[in-house]
């Protein structure tokens, strides 16, 4: 039979087989490598300049929003000839942001902080957060999301920490993979980010974190390492500061040693916007994509990068090596094949997401009894922290417009406002405990919320502290007089529990006047719900601490924090820049981050890492090691020994011999939930990495000979029962 498709169609498909032949990249049966250098062979110079530096997506400088761009974080112009799609890029970590309202009125869920999603020690979650952002962002039109963000907390103070996961690298590794992988099966590329030890806010354009470098491999870079294994991030972010002596966009070392050749990084690096400071030094280190151009001093790459090839100081070879690694990357996440197949955002999804978050990381570090609070009481009062309106959010780039609009703006100085998203806890308590008279204080006068809260039942006392991108807390205190309205509020009524929305750990001098105390970080717009199940108990905590309390900050390696947080900038630095003094701050405290910190000075925390409770009780036995050559896998039974249903994480922790300098380090975990009286046998494989010491001049692991040992327990602190084992010498392939 002839066919019968209409003349146009037909000549449609002519055109478009046609343009399959002209354009061979676009076979997507081939490997993103290859086609990559097809479409590379096609390029002229002037194209491969375009793909190696991009623009803030938002007027600046006097100049309007670049012309194609979204209006987001970053833009890199496409090349329409050869089918190659522009970068749209936006932040990131907790949601879809919008800087400046550049795309006014556009909103998107406010998810809870990366504390609280590490809290969860659920890496099903952290795959679902990405997923669910991924499509919001997606659905904007965005393909490229600067998150992913896998920094170690090593500074308790860190401006950024909340949207870090935690101070151990296989937690962090771990999360940060899977809400990378989550994030880019929705055909965005997720940037991992900030590459290496942006530890903190103060003095980060100016600072040159100094550090082993064998002791950074088995902390700050192994959290990268594992991440980039388990999520394969399209790009990867280089800081601000410098490492040993030299910016991190220009690091050798970081770059073109450890990330591409040991471990054999396959996209591309961008800069963080206004971290470049050279031309041919950042190329010949390893910086493919220079964003964010007009923060810096001079644009690099777009003025100077073909002069610097002309003048031979930067080889052809690599502007194309540059080219090839975006264009591998663009090929390898769909993002060429699927230009603007957005499905519009479901977010049904994104709020179950956020709920169960909000819901399983919200931490019970304290309960007297008094929680869960029963619903015959007659009276409770609500204080503190704007809780009648929403709950707070961290500050800086990733700050997002939340659905429904902004619920409340604390004005900080001039130019600075905290971001109460909606789903005030005040409403939630008040639907969980219908029979209860629930009223609210704003605790601004602590004697008047003292009077409140010695008439009611039960007091929930909620104590906030914001933390936000640029600047680092200046004490672990509570902000204000926050520790004030506590004293007085515990004081007047003991049945007090204290809900901290916190950016990070904080001290509590007044810890045992209270009834109890709930972690709930920046929780996201679905966070007010969470909390009031749990202080119902309609949900049962699960959250578990990823970073160290201290009780006091003379504990920590740094007991101040290093640099000199009044005298320089956050902005753009360097040659002619505002700014050209350079801070060193040592970190000799090295891989003893957080609780190996405490762990190695023999220090008690207030809260240690893995620490939470529930309101059921467990129990753990039977720790058994099985070794064969290096695999060592570990196993116990836990045990719900309570009388309601819960969820209990049991961590396993290493010790190894004398000399391997491994005093304790999280080897596996598993969550599991556990019915009333019932028991469950978990088991987890050890990474050789974690038994092992990096020997940084043969760039390998080497595991020790000798005794070493694994415990089991639900904290890094106290451990329940432990197994020894004796392992050989052994080096572990590149
Ligand atoms: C931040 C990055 C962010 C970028 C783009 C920088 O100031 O450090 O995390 O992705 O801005 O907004």
């Amino acid at each position: 039979m002839r066919s019968v498709l209409p003349a146009v169609l037909l000549g449609l498909l002519a055109t478009a087989s046609a343009a399959d032949q002209e354009r061979p990249w676009s076979d997507t049966s081939l490997p993103p490598g290859r086609r990559a250098q097809l479409a590379l062979d096609q390029m002229t110079e002037q194209e491969k300049l375009t793909l190696v530096h991009g623009v803030i997506a938002a007027p600046w400088g006097g100049k309007p929003r670049p012309e194609g761009s979204i209006g987001s974080a970053g833009y890199v112009p496409g090349i329409p000839r050869l089918g190659i799609p522009a970068l749209q890029e936006t932040d990131a970590e907790l949601g879809v942001a919008n800087p400046g309202d550049v795309r006014p009125g556009d909103t998107a869920t406010a998810m809870p902080s990366d504390l609280a999603l590490a809290s969860t020690w659920n890496p099903e979650l952290a795959g679902l957060q990405g997923q669910a952002v991924g499509a919001e962002a997606r659905a904007k039109g965005f393909n490229v999301l600067l998150g992913g963000a896998a920094n170690l907390i090593r500074e308790p103070r860190g401006g950024r920490n909340f949207e870090y996961f935690s101070e151990d690298p296989l937690l962090t590794g771990i999360m940060a993979g899977s809400l990378i992988e989550g994030v880019q099966s929705r055909h965005v590329i997720s940037t991992i980010k900030h590459f290496a030890l942006n530890a903190q806010e103060t003095d980060r354009v100016v600072l040159d974190a100094r550090i082993d470098p064998a002791a950074t491999r088995e902390s700050d870079l192994l959290a990268f390492e594992i991440a980039i294994e388990r999520g394969r991030p399209g790009s990867v972010m280089c800081a601000y500061n410098q490492v040993n002596g030299s910016y991190s966009c220009e690091n050798d070392w970081l770059l073109n040693q450890v990330l591409k050749t040991d471990w054999r990084y396959p996209y591309f690096v961008m800069s963080d916007w206004g971290a470049v400071h050279s031309t041919a030094r950042s190329a010949l280190a390893g910086l493919d994509q220079e964003s964010g151009e007009q923060l810096d001093t001079q644009n690099f790459f777009a003025g100077g990068l073909l002069q610097a090839i002309a003048d031979g100081e930067v080889p052809q070879a690599r502007l194309d090596e540059m080219v090839r690694r975006v264009l591998t990357s663009i090929f390898a996440h769909g993002l060429a094949d699927e230009p603007g197949a957005s499905e519009p955002a479901d977010f049904a999804a994104s709020d179950r997401v956020a709920l169960a978050i909000a819901r399983e990381g919200t931490v019970l570090l304290r309960n007297q009894g008094l929680l869960p609070l029963p619903g015959s009481m007659r009276s409770i009062v609500v204080i503190g922290a704007h809780a009648d309106r929403g709950v707070p959010s961290g500050g800086g780039s990733s700050q997002v417009i939340p659905r429904g609009g902004i619920a409340a703006k604390e004005q900080i100085g001039e130019n600075q406002a905290v971001v109460f998203d909606p789903g005030a806890p005040l409403e939630a308590i008040r639907l969980q405990f219908p029979h209860t008279r629930v009223d609210f204080d704003d605790g601004s006068v602590p004697a008047r919320a003292a009077e409140a809260a010695a008439k009611a039942n039960a007091v929930v006392l909620f104590a906030d502290q914001w933390m936000t991108e640029s600047a680092d807390a200046q004490s672990l205190n509570l902000p204000g007089a926050q520790d004030q309205l506590v004293e007085a509020v515990t004081r007047a009524n003991p049945r007090t529990v204290v809900v901290l929305e916190t950016g990070g750990p904080v001290l509590m001098p007044w810890l045992e006047q209270t009834a109890a105390v709930l972690e709930a970080w920046y929780p996201g717009q679905k966070g007010g719900e969470a909390i009031a199940e749990i202080l119902s108990g309609a949900a049962n905590p699960s959250g578990r601490l990823p970073v160290t309390f201290p009780v006091s900050e003379d504990q920590l390696p740094h007991p101040k924090i290093q640099g000199d947080p009044n005298g320089a900038p956050s902005g753009p630095v360097g040659q002619g820049g505002l700014y050209d003094k350079m801070f060193t701050a040592f970190y000799n405290e090295g891989a003893a981050v957080g609780y190996k910190w405490f762990c190695e000075r023999g220090e008690q925390p207030l809260f240690p890492l893995g620490f939470g409770l529930s309101y059921s009780t467990f129990a753990l036995s039977e720790l058994a090691v099985k070794v064969s050559d290096h695999t060592v896998a570990a196993k116990a039974t836990v045990r719900n020994s309570g009388d309601r249903a819960g969820t209990a994480i049991p961590q396993f922790y290493l010790t190894g011999p004398t000399g391997a300098n491994i005093l304790l380090r999280l080897v596996g975990w598993e969550r599991v939930d556990l019915g009333p009286g019932e028991q469950r046998q978990v088991a987890v494989s050890i990474d050789p990495r974690l038994l092992a010491t990096f020997d940084e001049g043969a760039r390998r692991w080497r595991i020790r000979a000798g005794a070493y040992q694994v415990s089991a327990g639900f904290e890094s602190q106290h451990r329940e029962s432990n197994a020894t084992f004796e392992l050989q010498p052994a080096s572990l392939p590149p």
